[in-house]
């Protein structure tokens, strides 16, 4: 992990992301604030429909077709402010700086091409190389990611492929620009579980190796476990924790991240207990109520949660870097360890 006083490569400031269809309009993100530091592991959680997609490509202007967007706060790259900018620019900056491996990875690849050329021709567009050099460029991408036989596969199709090849194939095509940070959202979702871990392997190889940042978007406990430094928790939009892997997984203080981890059995081969899950669903996020989001299906709410929304909180007298959107937890001293 980074030390502290290191600058933040990838940083937002109370980032306001609401989106527009015909039918409805979106909250999607609620005044979030996060940083990134070189070379660290920062995990993004949260149920379904949180905001962690919206929230991480929605600065990089990356956001789902057919919605309207306004998006409000800050957001910086390498000291560069990311919003207001043509999509021209953004799209310098965002090669310049990101490789974004995309939860939809249809989208990403054209099954119609083999895949050695489109990674030769993302290495042209984000490195202004020739064809040849892009050509061994290409080929070191598929050496890198652990895909056997590069000159072979290099003419495969994305049908000819496997899945975690494929999957290979697509965190290629995103180290193409010698980003900085590496976004993966969710990228082993769809794999079973030795493929899984053979790419979380690489990528871990790859963050150790070269230094390269990542924010992994995932619901899945044991792979935060497995690679993360720091941890945000969001809910509905808004970050309910934030803090090392260690503080937010075994010292839990937030009563959704509790519920969260109490939902998932044994995620480092610790937990004995019947899973429990969190009641209820996440709230409407086109219809909210003042106070704090998680209030209705919270065991801990009082009157004053529907009121105001909580501050996000430093633990000033545990550790700072362990922050806190829930006054009464942190009052009531609910950060016992949740090893116990
Ligand atoms: N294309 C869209 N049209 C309308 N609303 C959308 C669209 N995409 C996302 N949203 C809304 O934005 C909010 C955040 O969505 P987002 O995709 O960031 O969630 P997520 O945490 O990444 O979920 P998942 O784990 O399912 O990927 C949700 O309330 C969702 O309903
Ligand atoms: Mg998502």
């Amino acid at each position: 992990m980074s030390d502290s006083t290191e600058e933040p490569l990838f940083s937002v400031r109370d980032l306001v992301i609401d989106l527009y269809t015909e039918q409805v309009s979106v909250r999607a993100v609620d005044g979030v604030s996060l940083d990134v530091y070189p070379g660290e592991v920062l995990a993004v959680v949260g149920e379904s429909g949180s905001g962690k997609t919206v929230m991480t490509l929605g600065p990089l202007g990356l956001l789902p077709e057919g919605v309207s967007v306004d998006i409000r706060g800050y957001a910086e790259c390498s000291g560069q402010s990311l919003l207001a900018r043509s999509g021209k620019e953004l799209a310098r900056l965002r090669g310049e700086n990101f490789g974004i491996i995309f939860q939809d990875p249809i989208s990403a690849l054209n099954p119609m091409k083999k895949v050695g050329p489109q990674l030769a021709s993302q290495a042209m567009r984000l490195r202004a190389v020739s064809k040849a050099q892009a050509r061994v460029i290409a080929l070191e991408l598929l050496q890198r990611t652990g895909i056997p036989d590069p000159e072979g596969r290099y003419n495969c199709y994305p049908h000819e492929m496997s899945g975690g090849m494929l999957q290979r194939v697509m965190i290629a095509l995103a180290l193409a620009g010698n980003p900085k940070i590496l976004i993966a959202d969710e990228p082993t979702t769809a794999l079973d579980a030795t493929v899984q871990a053979q790419i979380l392997e690489l990528l871990q190889d790859i963050q150790r190796k070269e230094n390269i940042a990542i924010v992994l978007i995932t619901h899945d406990i044991s792979v935060v476990a497995q690679m993360a430094d720091r941890v945000a928790v969001l809910y509905a939009g808004r970050v309910a924790e934030y803090g090392t892997m260690e503080d937010v997984l075994t010292r839990p203080i937030h009563p959704y991240t509790k519920g969260l981890l109490s939902s998932v059995p044994d995620f480092r081969g610790q937990r004995t207990e019947p899973v429990t899950g969190i009641p209820g669903s996440p709230p409407d996020q086109s219809s909210l109520l003042p106070g704090c989001r998680f209030a209705e299906r919270c065991p801990a709410a009082q009157h004053q949660c529907r009121e105001k929304r909580p501050a996000l909180v430093e633990m000033a007298d545990v550790n700072k870097a362990h922050r806190v959107a829930c006054p009464i937890a942190v009052s009531e001293g609910w950060g016992q360890s949740n090893d116990s």
